[in-house]
Protein backbone atom coordinates (compact mmCIF):
# COMPACT_ATOMS: atom_id res chain seq x y z
CA UNK A 1 0.00 0.00 0.00
CA UNK A 2 2.93 2.38 1.09
CA UNK A 3 3.98 1.78 -2.52
CA UNK A 4 0.67 3.44 -4.13
CA UNK A 5 0.65 6.05 -1.72
CA UNK A 6 4.36 7.18 -2.21
CA UNK A 7 3.47 7.07 -6.10
CA UNK A 8 0.68 9.22 -6.12
CA UNK A 9 3.15 11.53 -3.86
CA UNK A 10 5.45 11.81 -6.31
CA UNK A 11 3.18 12.41 -9.36
CA UNK A 12 1.56 14.92 -7.29
CA UNK A 13 4.29 17.04 -6.24
CA UNK A 14 5.12 17.80 -9.87
CA UNK A 15 2.69 20.61 -9.49
CA UNK A 16 -0.65 21.07 -11.52
CA UNK A 17 -1.20 19.08 -15.06
CA UNK A 18 -2.06 20.95 -17.91
CA UNK A 19 -2.19 18.82 -20.80
CA UNK A 20 -4.41 18.39 -23.67
CA UNK A 21 -6.93 15.25 -24.02
CA UNK A 22 -5.42 12.53 -24.63
CA UNK A 23 -1.88 13.21 -23.66
CA UNK A 24 -0.96 11.11 -20.74
CA UNK A 25 -1.60 13.10 -17.95
CA UNK A 26 -0.33 10.53 -15.12
CA UNK A 27 2.66 8.34 -14.22
CA UNK A 28 2.00 6.40 -10.93
CA UNK A 29 1.03 2.88 -10.75
CA UNK A 30 -0.73 1.49 -8.14
CA UNK A 31 0.55 -1.53 -7.06
CA UNK A 32 -0.27 -5.30 -7.83
CA UNK A 33 -2.25 -6.94 -5.55
CA UNK A 34 -0.27 -9.26 -4.43
CA UNK A 35 1.74 -7.10 -3.24
CA UNK A 36 -0.66 -5.69 -0.53
CA UNK A 37 -1.72 -7.97 2.59
CA UNK A 38 -5.52 -9.66 2.80
CA UNK A 39 -7.16 -8.64 5.08
CA UNK A 40 -9.87 -12.24 4.85
CA UNK A 41 -8.64 -15.82 2.87
CA UNK A 42 -8.84 -16.07 -0.79
CA UNK A 43 -12.43 -17.01 -1.84
CA UNK A 44 -13.43 -20.69 -2.54
CA UNK A 45 -15.81 -21.56 -5.40
CA UNK A 46 -17.72 -24.55 -4.15
CA UNK A 47 -18.43 -27.28 -6.59
CA UNK A 48 -22.14 -26.21 -6.97
CA UNK A 49 -20.89 -22.94 -7.81
CA UNK A 50 -18.40 -23.63 -10.25
CA UNK A 51 -21.31 -25.94 -12.06
CA UNK A 52 -23.75 -22.78 -11.80
CA UNK A 53 -21.68 -20.99 -13.79
CA UNK A 54 -19.91 -23.41 -15.84
CA UNK A 55 -20.10 -21.87 -19.38
CA UNK A 56 -22.10 -22.85 -21.49
CA UNK A 57 -24.47 -22.87 -18.84
CA UNK A 58 -26.61 -26.21 -19.69
CA UNK A 59 -29.86 -26.33 -21.74
CA UNK A 60 -32.82 -25.74 -19.32
CA UNK A 61 -34.60 -29.14 -20.99
CA UNK A 62 -38.20 -29.73 -20.50
CA UNK A 63 -40.21 -27.60 -17.91
CA UNK A 64 -41.37 -30.32 -14.75
CA UNK A 65 -44.76 -32.11 -15.62
CA UNK A 66 -47.28 -29.51 -15.06
CA UNK A 67 -45.63 -26.55 -14.58
CA UNK A 68 -47.73 -23.66 -16.33
CA UNK A 69 -46.72 -21.32 -18.79
CA UNK A 70 -45.58 -18.69 -16.50
CA UNK A 71 -43.68 -21.26 -14.37
CA UNK A 72 -42.04 -22.76 -17.35
CA UNK A 73 -40.87 -19.42 -18.90
CA UNK A 74 -37.42 -18.19 -18.36
CA UNK A 75 -38.32 -14.35 -19.81
CA UNK A 76 -37.81 -12.02 -16.24
CA UNK A 77 -41.05 -10.74 -17.30
CA UNK A 78 -42.68 -13.62 -16.34
CA UNK A 79 -40.72 -14.23 -13.13
CA UNK A 80 -41.61 -10.71 -12.15
CA UNK A 81 -45.65 -10.72 -12.07
CA UNK A 82 -44.76 -12.61 -8.49
CA UNK A 83 -41.63 -11.11 -7.62
CA UNK A 84 -42.66 -7.71 -8.40
CA UNK A 85 -39.84 -5.88 -6.23
CA UNK A 86 -37.07 -7.75 -7.77
CA UNK A 87 -38.57 -7.50 -11.15
CA UNK A 88 -38.72 -3.57 -11.07
CA UNK A 89 -34.99 -3.14 -9.30
CA UNK A 90 -33.43 -5.44 -11.74
CA UNK A 91 -35.40 -3.73 -15.10
CA UNK A 92 -33.41 -0.63 -13.66
CA UNK A 93 -29.90 -2.21 -12.92
CA UNK A 94 -26.82 -2.74 -15.43
CA UNK A 95 -27.17 -6.35 -15.44
CA UNK A 96 -30.39 -6.14 -17.15
CA UNK A 97 -28.88 -3.79 -20.19
CA UNK A 98 -25.95 -6.52 -20.20
CA UNK A 99 -27.07 -6.60 -23.66
CA UNK A 100 -26.94 -3.01 -24.87
CA UNK A 101 -25.50 -1.36 -28.30
CA UNK A 102 -21.75 -1.27 -26.45
CA UNK A 103 -22.15 -5.17 -27.11
CA UNK A 104 -24.20 -5.65 -30.53
CA UNK A 105 -22.67 -3.15 -31.89
CA UNK A 106 -19.48 -4.50 -31.64
CA UNK A 107 -20.53 -8.61 -32.76
CA UNK A 108 -20.94 -7.88 -36.40
CA UNK A 109 -16.93 -7.63 -36.22
CA UNK A 110 -16.73 -10.30 -33.78
CA UNK A 111 -15.33 -14.51 -34.21
CA UNK A 112 -18.18 -16.51 -33.12
CA UNK A 113 -15.85 -17.49 -30.42
CA UNK A 114 -15.47 -14.16 -29.22
CA UNK A 115 -19.13 -13.74 -28.68
CA UNK A 116 -19.49 -16.70 -26.92
CA UNK A 117 -16.91 -15.14 -24.80
CA UNK A 118 -18.77 -12.14 -24.22
CA UNK A 119 -22.04 -13.79 -23.32
CA UNK A 120 -21.00 -15.82 -20.43
CA UNK A 121 -20.73 -12.64 -18.06
CA UNK A 122 -23.43 -10.71 -20.71
CA UNK A 123 -25.94 -13.18 -21.52
CA UNK A 124 -25.28 -16.21 -19.87
CA UNK A 125 -28.18 -18.68 -20.70
CA UNK A 126 -28.05 -21.50 -23.68
CA UNK A 127 -31.54 -20.63 -24.59
CA UNK A 128 -30.30 -16.72 -25.06
CA UNK A 129 -27.99 -17.72 -27.77
CA UNK A 130 -29.48 -16.81 -30.95
CA UNK A 131 -32.94 -16.08 -29.41
CA UNK A 132 -33.41 -12.13 -30.42
CA UNK A 133 -35.83 -11.52 -27.41
CA UNK A 134 -34.41 -13.84 -24.41
CA UNK A 135 -30.78 -12.65 -25.77
CA UNK A 136 -31.38 -8.71 -25.47
CA UNK A 137 -32.52 -9.14 -22.39
CA UNK A 138 -28.61 -9.61 -20.59
CA UNK A 139 -28.24 -10.90 -17.26
CA UNK A 140 -31.20 -12.41 -16.68
CA UNK A 141 -33.10 -13.30 -13.46
CA UNK A 142 -32.87 -17.22 -14.99
CA UNK A 143 -28.89 -16.55 -15.26
CA UNK A 144 -28.26 -15.90 -11.74
CA UNK A 145 -31.28 -18.84 -10.34
CA UNK A 146 -32.76 -20.98 -12.88
CA UNK A 147 -30.72 -24.40 -13.86
CA UNK A 148 -33.07 -26.88 -15.41
CA UNK A 149 -35.70 -25.56 -14.28
CA UNK A 150 -35.08 -25.51 -10.46
CA UNK A 151 -34.90 -22.02 -8.87
CA UNK A 152 -31.86 -21.65 -6.35
CA UNK A 153 -31.92 -18.55 -3.91
CA UNK A 154 -30.68 -17.47 -0.74
CA UNK A 155 -31.49 -19.35 2.34
CA UNK A 156 -34.67 -17.52 3.98
CA UNK A 157 -36.41 -17.79 7.51
CA UNK A 158 -38.99 -20.01 8.09
CA UNK A 159 -40.41 -22.74 6.38
CA UNK A 160 -41.06 -23.61 2.37
CA UNK A 161 -44.49 -22.29 1.40
CA UNK A 162 -46.00 -26.05 0.47
CA UNK A 163 -46.99 -26.09 -3.00
CA UNK A 164 -45.39 -22.79 -4.11
CA UNK A 165 -44.77 -22.24 -7.40
CA UNK A 166 -42.10 -23.46 -9.44
CA UNK A 167 -42.12 -25.90 -6.62
CA UNK A 168 -40.36 -23.99 -4.23
CA UNK A 169 -36.85 -23.75 -4.41
CA UNK A 170 -33.68 -25.21 -3.50
CA UNK A 171 -31.20 -22.91 -0.96
CA UNK A 172 -27.86 -21.96 -1.04
CA UNK A 173 -25.57 -20.19 0.76
CA UNK A 174 -23.60 -18.66 -2.18
CA UNK A 175 -26.06 -15.98 -3.30
CA UNK A 176 -24.57 -14.42 0.38
CA UNK A 177 -20.88 -14.92 -1.28
CA UNK A 178 -18.38 -13.02 -2.51
CA UNK A 179 -17.74 -15.79 -4.47
CA UNK A 180 -21.00 -15.31 -6.18
CA UNK A 181 -20.19 -12.15 -7.86
CA UNK A 182 -16.79 -13.00 -8.61
CA UNK A 183 -17.87 -15.51 -11.05
CA UNK A 184 -17.99 -12.87 -13.27
CA UNK A 185 -16.25 -9.40 -11.92
CA UNK A 186 -13.04 -11.41 -11.67
CA UNK A 187 -11.30 -12.49 -14.29
CA UNK A 188 -9.43 -16.25 -13.95
CA UNK A 189 -6.14 -15.87 -12.96
CA UNK A 190 -4.98 -18.08 -15.88
CA UNK A 191 -5.66 -14.97 -17.99
CA UNK A 192 -2.43 -12.37 -18.62
CA UNK A 193 -1.84 -9.84 -16.11
CA UNK A 194 -1.11 -5.97 -16.99
CA UNK A 195 1.76 -4.95 -14.50
CA UNK A 196 1.09 -7.31 -12.53
CA UNK A 197 -3.21 -6.72 -12.15
CA UNK A 198 -5.71 -8.77 -13.63
CA UNK A 199 -8.20 -6.27 -16.09
CA UNK A 200 -10.71 -7.22 -13.68
CA UNK A 201 -10.28 -8.28 -10.16
CA UNK A 202 -12.79 -6.72 -8.04
CA UNK A 203 -13.21 -9.43 -5.29
CA UNK A 204 -9.15 -9.63 -5.45
CA UNK A 205 -9.29 -6.10 -4.27
CA UNK A 206 -12.20 -6.18 -1.70
CA UNK A 207 -10.08 -9.20 -0.11
CA UNK A 208 -7.44 -6.23 0.86
CA UNK A 209 -10.09 -3.78 2.41
CA UNK A 210 -11.49 -3.40 5.92
CA UNK A 211 -14.96 -4.24 4.54
CA UNK A 212 -14.19 -7.50 3.62
CA UNK A 213 -12.73 -7.50 7.30
CA UNK A 214 -15.90 -6.85 8.74
CA UNK A 215 -17.46 -9.25 6.43
CA UNK A 216 -19.42 -6.54 4.44
CA UNK A 217 -19.99 -8.59 1.10
CA UNK A 218 -20.55 -7.45 -2.40
CA UNK A 219 -23.97 -7.63 -1.81
CA UNK A 220 -24.23 -5.58 1.44
CA UNK A 221 -23.11 -2.52 -0.62
CA UNK A 222 -24.94 -3.28 -3.74
CA UNK A 223 -27.97 -5.14 -2.72
CA UNK A 224 -29.14 -3.70 0.36
CA UNK A 225 -31.72 -5.62 1.78
CA UNK A 226 -31.74 -8.11 -0.37
CA UNK A 227 -32.84 -5.12 -3.63
CA UNK A 228 -31.76 -6.32 -7.08
CA UNK A 229 -30.49 -2.62 -7.83
CA UNK A 230 -26.16 -3.17 -8.17
CA UNK A 231 -25.94 0.64 -8.50
CA UNK A 232 -22.03 1.62 -9.16
CA UNK A 233 -19.97 4.12 -10.81
CA UNK A 234 -23.35 5.37 -13.14
CA UNK A 235 -25.20 6.86 -10.19
CA UNK A 236 -24.31 9.81 -8.66
CA UNK A 237 -25.81 9.14 -5.30
CA UNK A 238 -23.62 5.77 -4.98
CA UNK A 239 -20.64 7.21 -6.28
CA UNK A 240 -21.00 10.24 -3.64
CA UNK A 241 -20.97 7.28 -0.89
CA UNK A 242 -16.96 6.14 -2.74
CA UNK A 243 -15.41 9.31 -1.43
CA UNK A 244 -14.52 12.42 0.60
CA UNK A 245 -13.57 15.05 -0.68
CA UNK A 246 -11.87 18.80 0.50
CA UNK A 247 -10.55 21.74 -1.62
CA UNK A 248 -8.35 24.79 -0.13
CA UNK A 249 -6.83 27.70 -1.61
CA UNK A 250 -5.20 30.33 -0.63
CA UNK A 251 -3.59 33.95 -2.82
CA UNK A 252 -1.24 37.35 -2.18
CA UNK A 253 -2.88 38.52 -4.78
CA UNK A 254 -0.46 37.15 -7.36
CA UNK A 255 -0.64 33.22 -7.23
CA UNK A 256 -3.07 31.51 -6.33
CA UNK A 257 -2.00 28.07 -4.03
CA UNK A 258 -4.07 25.02 -2.91
CA UNK A 259 -5.34 21.47 -3.48
CA UNK A 260 -7.59 19.33 -3.70
CA UNK A 261 -7.96 16.22 -1.83
CA UNK A 262 -9.84 13.21 -2.49
CA UNK A 263 -9.71 10.13 -0.28
CA UNK A 264 -11.76 6.79 -0.85
CA UNK A 265 -14.12 5.69 1.51
CA UNK A 266 -17.00 4.31 1.23
CA UNK A 267 -16.06 1.96 -1.30
CA UNK A 268 -15.14 -2.08 -0.98
CA UNK A 269 -12.29 -2.17 -3.63
CA UNK A 270 -10.65 -0.06 -5.88
CA UNK A 271 -12.14 3.46 -6.54
CA UNK A 272 -12.78 2.86 -9.41
CA UNK A 273 -12.88 -0.61 -9.72
CA UNK A 274 -12.29 -1.32 -13.30
CA UNK A 275 -10.61 -0.21 -16.34
CA UNK A 276 -13.59 1.85 -17.91
CA UNK A 277 -14.16 4.72 -15.35
CA UNK A 278 -12.05 8.13 -15.25
CA UNK A 279 -12.54 10.14 -12.02
CA UNK A 280 -10.96 13.55 -13.29
CA UNK A 281 -10.14 16.06 -10.44
CA UNK A 282 -10.09 19.86 -11.40
CA UNK A 283 -9.56 23.46 -10.28
CA UNK A 284 -10.71 26.53 -12.72
CA UNK A 285 -10.44 29.90 -11.72
CA UNK A 286 -13.71 31.72 -13.23
CA UNK A 287 -14.49 34.99 -14.30
CA UNK A 288 -17.74 37.37 -12.62
CA UNK A 289 -19.89 35.16 -15.36
CA UNK A 290 -18.76 32.12 -13.38
CA UNK A 291 -16.94 31.28 -16.75
CA UNK A 292 -13.70 29.22 -16.78
CA UNK A 293 -10.72 31.17 -17.62
CA UNK A 294 -8.77 29.64 -20.30
CA UNK A 295 -5.19 28.93 -19.14
CA UNK A 296 -5.88 28.37 -15.63
CA UNK A 297 -7.02 24.97 -15.11
CA UNK A 298 -4.73 22.01 -12.95
CA UNK A 299 -5.99 18.49 -13.47
CA UNK A 300 -5.46 14.85 -12.23
CA UNK A 301 -7.06 11.73 -12.77
CA UNK A 302 -8.12 8.45 -10.83
CA UNK A 303 -8.76 5.67 -13.01
CA UNK A 304 -6.48 2.86 -14.00
CA UNK A 305 -5.70 3.46 -18.00
CA UNK A 306 -3.97 0.40 -20.38
CA UNK A 307 -3.77 -0.42 -23.65
CA UNK A 308 -5.33 -3.76 -24.20
CA UNK A 309 -3.90 -4.63 -27.49
CA UNK A 310 0.06 -3.82 -26.40
CA UNK A 311 -0.81 -5.44 -22.65
CA UNK A 312 0.77 -2.50 -21.10
CA UNK A 313 -0.47 0.14 -18.55
CA UNK A 314 0.22 3.96 -18.99
CA UNK A 315 -0.95 4.60 -15.33
CA UNK A 316 -2.70 3.30 -12.39
CA UNK A 317 -4.17 6.22 -9.79
CA UNK A 318 -7.09 4.03 -8.59
CA UNK A 319 -7.71 4.40 -4.69
CA UNK A 320 -8.20 1.48 -2.33
CA UNK A 321 -10.21 2.70 0.46
CA UNK A 322 -8.00 5.07 2.94
CA UNK A 323 -6.05 6.19 -0.02
CA UNK A 324 -5.97 9.81 -1.06
CA UNK A 325 -5.26 11.84 -4.40
CA UNK A 326 -4.03 15.03 -4.64
CA UNK A 327 -3.95 17.68 -6.98
CA UNK A 328 -1.67 20.64 -6.10
CA UNK A 329 -2.35 23.77 -7.76
CA UNK A 330 -0.08 26.72 -8.04
CA UNK A 331 -0.93 29.17 -11.10
CA UNK A 332 -0.78 33.05 -11.23
CA UNK A 333 -3.83 34.55 -9.94
CA UNK A 334 -5.46 36.03 -13.17
CA UNK A 335 -6.51 39.60 -12.90
CA UNK A 336 -10.43 38.22 -14.08
CA UNK A 337 -10.73 35.52 -11.49
CA UNK A 338 -13.59 36.19 -9.43
CA UNK A 339 -13.37 32.84 -7.59
CA UNK A 340 -12.17 28.96 -7.69
CA UNK A 341 -13.84 26.14 -8.25
CA UNK A 342 -13.02 22.45 -7.56
CA UNK A 343 -14.67 19.58 -9.37
CA UNK A 344 -15.09 16.05 -8.84
CA UNK A 345 -15.86 14.97 -12.44
CA UNK A 346 -16.98 11.21 -12.99
CA UNK A 347 -16.85 9.63 -16.78
CA UNK A 348 -18.22 6.36 -16.05
CA UNK A 349 -17.65 4.99 -19.65
CA UNK A 350 -14.48 7.01 -20.56
CA UNK A 351 -12.17 3.92 -21.99
CA UNK A 352 -14.88 2.60 -24.09
CA UNK A 353 -16.12 6.07 -25.17
CA UNK A 354 -12.57 6.49 -26.86
CA UNK A 355 -12.80 2.50 -28.08
CA UNK A 356 -16.01 3.68 -29.89
CA UNK A 357 -14.57 6.97 -31.44
CA UNK A 358 -11.58 4.29 -32.87
CA UNK A 359 -13.79 1.83 -34.14
CA UNK A 360 -16.48 4.25 -35.95
CA UNK A 361 -12.88 5.76 -37.59
CA UNK A 362 -11.92 2.33 -38.82
CA UNK A 363 -15.49 1.60 -39.71
CA UNK A 364 -15.72 -1.50 -37.39
CA UNK A 365 -18.97 -3.15 -36.18
CA UNK A 366 -22.17 -1.51 -36.16
CA UNK A 367 -22.00 2.15 -36.60
CA UNK A 368 -25.51 2.93 -35.46
CA UNK A 369 -25.26 1.11 -32.67
CA UNK A 370 -21.38 2.52 -31.88
CA UNK A 371 -22.86 5.98 -32.20
CA UNK A 372 -25.36 4.75 -29.90
CA UNK A 373 -22.59 3.47 -27.18
CA UNK A 374 -20.79 6.43 -27.73
CA UNK A 375 -23.21 8.99 -26.77
CA UNK A 376 -24.74 7.05 -24.30
CA UNK A 377 -21.32 7.07 -22.36
CA UNK A 378 -20.99 10.73 -23.21
CA UNK A 379 -24.56 11.43 -21.58
CA UNK A 380 -23.42 9.72 -18.29
CA UNK A 381 -20.94 11.64 -17.31
CA UNK A 382 -21.84 13.68 -14.21
CA UNK A 383 -20.31 16.13 -11.43
CA UNK A 384 -20.03 14.30 -8.35
CA UNK A 385 -18.81 17.38 -6.02
CA UNK A 386 -18.15 20.69 -6.40
CA UNK A 387 -16.65 24.08 -4.35
CA UNK A 388 -16.68 27.15 -4.80
CA UNK A 389 -14.32 29.49 -2.91
CA UNK A 390 -14.87 33.15 -3.68
CA UNK A 391 -11.91 35.33 -4.11
CA UNK A 392 -11.56 38.74 -2.80
CA UNK A 393 -11.88 41.72 -5.30
C1 LIG B 1 -46.54 -17.78 -10.05
C2 LIG B 1 -45.68 -16.99 -9.19
C3 LIG B 1 -44.17 -17.14 -9.35
C4 LIG B 1 -43.44 -17.09 -10.52
C5 LIG B 1 -43.96 -16.92 -11.96
C6 LIG B 1 -42.08 -17.20 -10.14
N1 LIG B 1 -41.96 -17.34 -8.78
FE1 LIG B 1 -40.26 -17.56 -7.72
N2 LIG B 1 -41.29 -17.84 -6.02
C7 LIG B 1 -42.67 -17.73 -5.89
C8 LIG B 1 -43.04 -17.96 -4.50
C9 LIG B 1 -44.44 -17.89 -3.93
C10 LIG B 1 -41.84 -18.26 -3.80
C11 LIG B 1 -41.64 -18.59 -2.32
C12 LIG B 1 -41.40 -20.10 -2.14
C13 LIG B 1 -41.10 -20.44 -0.70
O1 LIG B 1 -40.86 -19.55 0.11
O2 LIG B 1 -41.08 -21.64 -0.42
C14 LIG B 1 -40.77 -18.17 -4.79
C15 LIG B 1 -39.43 -18.36 -4.49
C16 LIG B 1 -38.40 -18.04 -5.36
C17 LIG B 1 -37.00 -18.00 -5.00
C18 LIG B 1 -36.40 -18.29 -3.65
C19 LIG B 1 -36.52 -17.08 -2.75
C20 LIG B 1 -35.64 -17.15 -1.54
O3 LIG B 1 -36.07 -16.67 -0.49
O4 LIG B 1 -34.49 -17.64 -1.65
C21 LIG B 1 -36.30 -17.62 -6.11
C22 LIG B 1 -34.81 -17.40 -6.22
C23 LIG B 1 -37.27 -17.46 -7.17
N3 LIG B 1 -38.53 -17.72 -6.67
C24 LIG B 1 -36.93 -17.09 -8.45
C25 LIG B 1 -37.84 -17.05 -9.50
C26 LIG B 1 -37.44 -16.81 -10.87
C27 LIG B 1 -36.02 -16.56 -11.32
C28 LIG B 1 -38.59 -16.86 -11.61
C29 LIG B 1 -38.70 -16.73 -13.12
C30 LIG B 1 -37.80 -17.56 -13.94
C31 LIG B 1 -39.69 -17.10 -10.69
N4 LIG B 1 -39.18 -17.22 -9.43
C32 LIG B 1 -41.01 -17.16 -11.05
C33 LIG B 1 -43.52 -17.38 -6.91
C34 LIG B 1 -43.21 -17.30 -8.26
C1 LIG C 1 -26.58 -11.12 -10.79
C2 LIG C 1 -27.36 -12.24 -10.33
C3 LIG C 1 -28.81 -12.05 -10.03
C4 LIG C 1 -29.82 -11.67 -10.90
C5 LIG C 1 -29.66 -11.26 -12.36
C6 LIG C 1 -31.05 -11.76 -10.16
N1 LIG C 1 -30.80 -12.14 -8.88
FE1 LIG C 1 -32.18 -12.55 -7.43
N2 LIG C 1 -30.70 -12.74 -6.07
C7 LIG C 1 -29.36 -12.72 -6.33
C8 LIG C 1 -28.62 -12.78 -5.09
C9 LIG C 1 -27.12 -12.75 -4.97
C10 LIG C 1 -29.58 -12.85 -4.06
C11 LIG C 1 -29.29 -12.89 -2.55
C12 LIG C 1 -29.24 -11.47 -2.02
C13 LIG C 1 -28.98 -11.44 -0.55
O1 LIG C 1 -29.47 -12.30 0.16
O2 LIG C 1 -28.29 -10.52 -0.11
C14 LIG C 1 -30.90 -12.87 -4.70
C15 LIG C 1 -32.11 -12.99 -4.05
C16 LIG C 1 -33.33 -13.21 -4.70
C17 LIG C 1 -34.58 -13.61 -4.07
C18 LIG C 1 -34.76 -13.92 -2.60
C19 LIG C 1 -35.43 -12.80 -1.85
C20 LIG C 1 -34.62 -11.54 -1.89
O3 LIG C 1 -35.03 -10.58 -2.57
O4 LIG C 1 -33.52 -11.52 -1.28
C21 LIG C 1 -35.55 -13.67 -5.05
C22 LIG C 1 -37.01 -14.02 -4.88
C23 LIG C 1 -34.90 -13.29 -6.28
N3 LIG C 1 -33.56 -13.03 -6.04
C24 LIG C 1 -35.54 -13.21 -7.50
C25 LIG C 1 -34.98 -12.63 -8.64
C26 LIG C 1 -35.72 -12.22 -9.81
C27 LIG C 1 -37.22 -12.37 -9.98
C28 LIG C 1 -34.82 -11.69 -10.68
C29 LIG C 1 -35.09 -11.03 -12.02
C30 LIG C 1 -36.10 -9.98 -12.08
C31 LIG C 1 -33.51 -11.81 -10.08
N4 LIG C 1 -33.65 -12.35 -8.83
C32 LIG C 1 -32.30 -11.46 -10.70
C33 LIG C 1 -28.78 -12.65 -7.58
C34 LIG C 1 -29.46 -12.32 -8.75
C1 LIG D 1 -15.67 -12.38 -17.11
C2 LIG D 1 -16.90 -11.70 -17.41
C3 LIG D 1 -16.99 -10.85 -18.67
C4 LIG D 1 -16.67 -11.21 -19.97
C5 LIG D 1 -16.16 -12.55 -20.46
C6 LIG D 1 -16.97 -10.04 -20.80
N1 LIG D 1 -17.44 -9.01 -20.02
FE1 LIG D 1 -17.98 -7.15 -20.66
N2 LIG D 1 -18.31 -6.58 -18.76
C7 LIG D 1 -18.21 -7.41 -17.65
C8 LIG D 1 -18.49 -6.64 -16.45
C9 LIG D 1 -18.48 -7.18 -15.01
C10 LIG D 1 -18.76 -5.33 -16.87
C11 LIG D 1 -19.09 -4.15 -16.00
C12 LIG D 1 -17.80 -3.62 -15.52
C13 LIG D 1 -17.87 -2.56 -14.52
O1 LIG D 1 -18.61 -1.59 -14.71
O2 LIG D 1 -17.11 -2.72 -13.56
C14 LIG D 1 -18.66 -5.32 -18.33
C15 LIG D 1 -18.88 -4.20 -19.15
C16 LIG D 1 -18.86 -4.21 -20.52
C17 LIG D 1 -19.22 -3.09 -21.38
C18 LIG D 1 -19.67 -1.71 -20.91
C19 LIG D 1 -21.10 -1.72 -20.53
C20 LIG D 1 -22.04 -1.81 -21.69
O3 LIG D 1 -22.91 -2.72 -21.67
O4 LIG D 1 -21.97 -0.99 -22.62
C21 LIG D 1 -19.07 -3.51 -22.68
C22 LIG D 1 -19.34 -2.70 -23.94
C23 LIG D 1 -18.59 -4.88 -22.62
N3 LIG D 1 -18.47 -5.27 -21.31
C24 LIG D 1 -18.29 -5.63 -23.76
C25 LIG D 1 -17.82 -6.94 -23.71
C26 LIG D 1 -17.47 -7.71 -24.90
C27 LIG D 1 -17.58 -7.20 -26.33
C28 LIG D 1 -17.03 -8.92 -24.46
C29 LIG D 1 -16.51 -10.10 -25.28
C30 LIG D 1 -15.42 -9.81 -26.16
C31 LIG D 1 -17.12 -8.92 -22.99
N4 LIG D 1 -17.61 -7.70 -22.59
C32 LIG D 1 -16.78 -9.99 -22.18
C33 LIG D 1 -17.89 -8.75 -17.63
C34 LIG D 1 -17.46 -9.47 -18.72
C1 LIG E 1 -23.19 -13.91 -14.76
C2 LIG E 1 -22.24 -12.83 -14.58
C3 LIG E 1 -22.40 -11.82 -13.44
C4 LIG E 1 -22.62 -12.08 -12.10
C5 LIG E 1 -22.78 -13.43 -11.42
C6 LIG E 1 -22.65 -10.80 -11.44
N1 LIG E 1 -22.46 -9.78 -12.35
FE1 LIG E 1 -22.45 -7.78 -11.96
N2 LIG E 1 -22.25 -7.37 -13.95
C7 LIG E 1 -22.08 -8.33 -14.94
C8 LIG E 1 -21.98 -7.66 -16.23
C9 LIG E 1 -21.80 -8.35 -17.57
C10 LIG E 1 -22.11 -6.27 -15.99
C11 LIG E 1 -22.11 -5.16 -17.01
C12 LIG E 1 -23.48 -5.04 -17.55
C13 LIG E 1 -23.54 -4.16 -18.77
O1 LIG E 1 -22.95 -4.49 -19.79
O2 LIG E 1 -24.24 -3.15 -18.70
C14 LIG E 1 -22.29 -6.12 -14.53
C15 LIG E 1 -22.47 -4.91 -13.88
C16 LIG E 1 -22.49 -4.75 -12.49
C17 LIG E 1 -22.54 -3.49 -11.79
C18 LIG E 1 -22.75 -2.11 -12.41
C19 LIG E 1 -21.47 -1.44 -12.79
C20 LIG E 1 -21.66 -0.02 -13.29
O3 LIG E 1 -21.15 0.22 -14.36
O4 LIG E 1 -22.24 0.83 -12.63
C21 LIG E 1 -22.48 -3.76 -10.45
C22 LIG E 1 -22.48 -2.78 -9.31
C23 LIG E 1 -22.43 -5.20 -10.31
N3 LIG E 1 -22.44 -5.76 -11.57
C24 LIG E 1 -22.37 -5.87 -9.10
C25 LIG E 1 -22.52 -7.27 -8.96
C26 LIG E 1 -22.62 -7.94 -7.68
C27 LIG E 1 -22.58 -7.25 -6.34
C28 LIG E 1 -22.76 -9.27 -7.96
C29 LIG E 1 -22.93 -10.41 -6.98
C30 LIG E 1 -24.14 -10.38 -6.14
C31 LIG E 1 -22.74 -9.43 -9.40
N4 LIG E 1 -22.60 -8.19 -9.97
C32 LIG E 1 -22.83 -10.63 -10.07
C33 LIG E 1 -22.03 -9.70 -14.77
C34 LIG E 1 -22.29 -10.37 -13.57
C1 LIG F 1 -18.37 -0.93 1.29
C2 LIG F 1 -19.29 -0.94 0.17
C3 LIG F 1 -18.92 -1.75 -1.06
C4 LIG F 1 -18.56 -3.07 -1.12
C5 LIG F 1 -18.33 -4.05 0.02
C6 LIG F 1 -18.43 -3.36 -2.54
N1 LIG F 1 -18.69 -2.26 -3.30
FE1 LIG F 1 -18.70 -2.15 -5.32
N2 LIG F 1 -19.01 -0.13 -5.21
C7 LIG F 1 -19.23 0.58 -4.06
C8 LIG F 1 -19.36 1.98 -4.38
C9 LIG F 1 -19.61 3.12 -3.38
C10 LIG F 1 -19.22 2.10 -5.79
C11 LIG F 1 -19.23 3.38 -6.63
C12 LIG F 1 -17.83 3.93 -6.79
C13 LIG F 1 -16.97 3.10 -7.72
O1 LIG F 1 -17.35 2.91 -8.88
O2 LIG F 1 -15.90 2.60 -7.29
C14 LIG F 1 -19.00 0.74 -6.27
C15 LIG F 1 -18.81 0.40 -7.61
C16 LIG F 1 -18.79 -0.90 -8.11
C17 LIG F 1 -18.76 -1.25 -9.52
C18 LIG F 1 -18.81 -0.25 -10.65
C19 LIG F 1 -17.62 -0.21 -11.56
C20 LIG F 1 -16.38 0.51 -11.12
O3 LIG F 1 -15.44 0.59 -11.95
O4 LIG F 1 -16.23 0.99 -9.97
C21 LIG F 1 -18.74 -2.63 -9.58
C22 LIG F 1 -18.71 -3.48 -10.84
C23 LIG F 1 -18.72 -3.13 -8.22
N3 LIG F 1 -18.74 -2.06 -7.35
C24 LIG F 1 -18.70 -4.47 -7.88
C25 LIG F 1 -18.48 -4.94 -6.58
C26 LIG F 1 -18.20 -6.32 -6.23
C27 LIG F 1 -18.17 -7.47 -7.20
C28 LIG F 1 -17.99 -6.35 -4.87
C29 LIG F 1 -17.58 -7.53 -4.00
C30 LIG F 1 -16.36 -8.22 -4.41
C31 LIG F 1 -18.18 -5.00 -4.37
N4 LIG F 1 -18.47 -4.18 -5.43
C32 LIG F 1 -18.07 -4.62 -3.03
C33 LIG F 1 -19.31 0.07 -2.79
C34 LIG F 1 -18.99 -1.24 -2.43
Amino acid sequence: MTVVMLAGLLAGACAAWRYQRGVQPETAHAAPLAMIAATVPPLETSEWLAAHFKHPVAAQGAAPAGSTEIEASLRPEACGACHVQQYTDWKASWHALGMGPGLFGQFPSLSVEDRVRCERCHAPLFEQAGNDELGAEGLTCAGCHVREHVRYGPPKEGSPIAGAPHQGFVAREEFQSAAFCMSCHDFKPTSSPVEGKLIQETTEEWRRTQAAAEGKTCQACHMPGGRHLWKGIHDPEMVKQAFDADARFISDGLRLVGKLVITATGVGHRFPTYVTPEVWLRVDQVDSEGLAIEDTRGEGLVARRVNIAERSELFDTRLLPGESKTLLYDEPLHPEARAVVARVEVWPDAAYERVYEGYLADGWGNASLIAEALANGKAARFVAWEQRVELPE
